[in-house]
């Protein structure tokens, strides 16, 4: 994980140079020159992030980034340590070992110089290759994709949530006459989507509001397209001497704004994954007193409570027999589930926990396998292994949550991955591990192994 050693690094040094300069005499320098160059490292690993799996070279530069990083490390923990010997030692104590100490200064800076040329080496690698630029963030296209494959979720198979309808419903359509903000947040595969297309079709919801837009938001945004989207949702009669797709970013939000001031409209904007969105858009909606609504979903509670002092929506999993409904629509399409294959079948579902999702995946891979007894059994408690299509779907899916945490947290999250399944964790260990890997600190000092 070059990323976390780096990171750690990049956050460990300036720290180490403000407040413990006196550790380091003699090799601040060389300690200074180390440090600007990992920021290079660093805003290269940034970069590469999505490129690893594709490109050889990409994976190989990230490798020898990593050694060379945990070399670096090595060799400051070891200095910091023989200086703190020193200085416990006796006046006797240091005069005998100051020869030696001055030996260890000066074979540190000569170390650090080299892991120094061979960052430059690997730097001037990447430039030769041509590899800075490849791309960042998460492939824009399979995520559309994966989106697009979820998109069209028929009506009538949608399970439950009658009562989050209800509540929602009643946000949407009744109380405050100022603009307000809801939200629908939870963990991705959850249903937010689903519930949000369920809401805007709704005859309540459609008969009250004339002026309606759904917009798609995602990770790769670009604000005037989103704009342009919600102009042309709301006005598609639009008329002017200059039409929506010739305006920019700027002229959109004011003319926007002129066409809904006096109307109630509702504008749904689906996966918003940063509060910076809601920043560049708000200012487009007038806030009038019409009761119009906007409605977002996002995993991300953040950007809910950014978005609006209303509490957010906590979709929860469905429950049990939801869970089940689900399943068998999934499997036996218009048929019911015959009797003897009830039991095993639940059972099967609770692997699911309630991820509706989870459930869709699984259930599609089933309604095409043997419906007996004898498969089925092989399958309880067994479902992750063995349904490798379904599971690699559902992690396409949540490895977007992944791709989105902070870089800093990502090694945490890995962490996890040396737990069995179903394994309780308790935390304290966990934090304690994650000190020892070094990827906690205080303040501007890492946290002490
Ligand atoms: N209540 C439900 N009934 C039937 N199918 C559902 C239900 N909830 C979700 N699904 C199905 O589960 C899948 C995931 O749902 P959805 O896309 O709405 O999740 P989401 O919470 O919006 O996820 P993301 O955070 O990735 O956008 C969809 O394919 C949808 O068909
Ligand atoms: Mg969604």
């Amino acid at each position: 994980m070059a990323d976390s050693i780096v990171t750690v690094l990049l956050e460990y040094l300036p720290g180490l140079l403000a407040e413990e300069a006196h550790l380091l005499h003699g090799v601040e320098d060389q300690v200074k020159s180390l440090h600007r160059e990992l920021r290079l490292m660093n805003i290269f690993l940034q970069n590469s992030e999505g490129k690893r799996n594709e490109h050889d070279i990409v994976k190989e530069v990230v490798r020898q980034i990593r050694d060379v990083a945990h070399e670096v490390e090595d060799v400051i923990d070891t200095f910091v340590l023989n200086v703190a010997e020193q200085r416990k030692r006796n006046v006797l104590g240091k005069i005998v070992h100051s020869l030696n100490h001055a030996i260890t200064v000066h074979q540190v800076a000569k170390k650090i110089e080299g892991l120094n040329k061979e960052i430059n080496k690997i730097y001037d690698n990447i430039t030769k290759y041509g590899i800075e630029r490849t791309e960042a963030r998460v492939d824009a296209a399979a995520v559309e994709a994966l989106h697009k494959r979820r998109r069209d979720v028929e009506e009538d198979d949608v399970v439950g949530f009658a009562h989050d309808s209800a509540t929602l419903v009643k946000q949407l359509t009744e109380g405050n006459p100022s603009l307000d903000v809801i939200s629908i947040i939870g963990m991705g595969g959850l249903g937010k989507t689903t519930l949000a297309r369920k809401l805007y079709n709704s005859d309540k919801v459609k008969s009250r509001f004339r002026f309606r837009a759904w917009v798609y938001v995602s990770q790769d945004f670009q604000i005037r397209d989103l704009l342009l989207k919600i102009f042309k949702s709301v006005a598609p009669n639009y008329e002017n001497d200059v039409m929506p797709e010739e305006m920019n970013e700027d002229e959109l939000k004011k003319q926007m704004f002129v066409y809904l001031e006096g109307k109630r409209y509702l504008i749904v904007m689906d996966d918003i994954w940063g509060s910076e969105v809601w920043n560049d858009v708000r200012t487009a909606f007038p806030l009038n007193m019409r009761g119009s609504r906007i409605l977002i979903t996002s995993r991300i509670q953040e950007v809910a409570l950014h978005a609006s002092r209303n509490p957010p929506y906590f979709l929860p999993v469905l429950n049990k027999d939801e869970s089940w409904e689900l399943f068998c629509k999934k499997v036996f399409r218009a048929e019911n589930c015959p009797a003897d294959l009830e039991t095993l079948g639940r059972q099967i579902v609770e692997s699911c926990h309630g991820l509706p999702l989870a459930i869709v995946v699984l259930g599609g891979v089933l309604a095409n396998k043997e419906k007996t007894q004898r498969t089925w059994s092989r399958l309880v408690g067994h479902v992750n292994s063995c349904l490798t299509h379904a599971t690699t779907i559902c992690k396409d899916i949540l490895a977007l949550s992944y791709a989105h945490l902070p870089r800093r947290l990502k090694p945490c999250f890995m962490y996890f991955g040396m737990y069995p399944e179903d394994f309780e964790i308790p935390v304290r260990k966990l934090i304690e591990l994650w000190i020892a890997e070094g990827f906690m600190y205080t303040g501007s000092r890492r946290m002490e192994r």
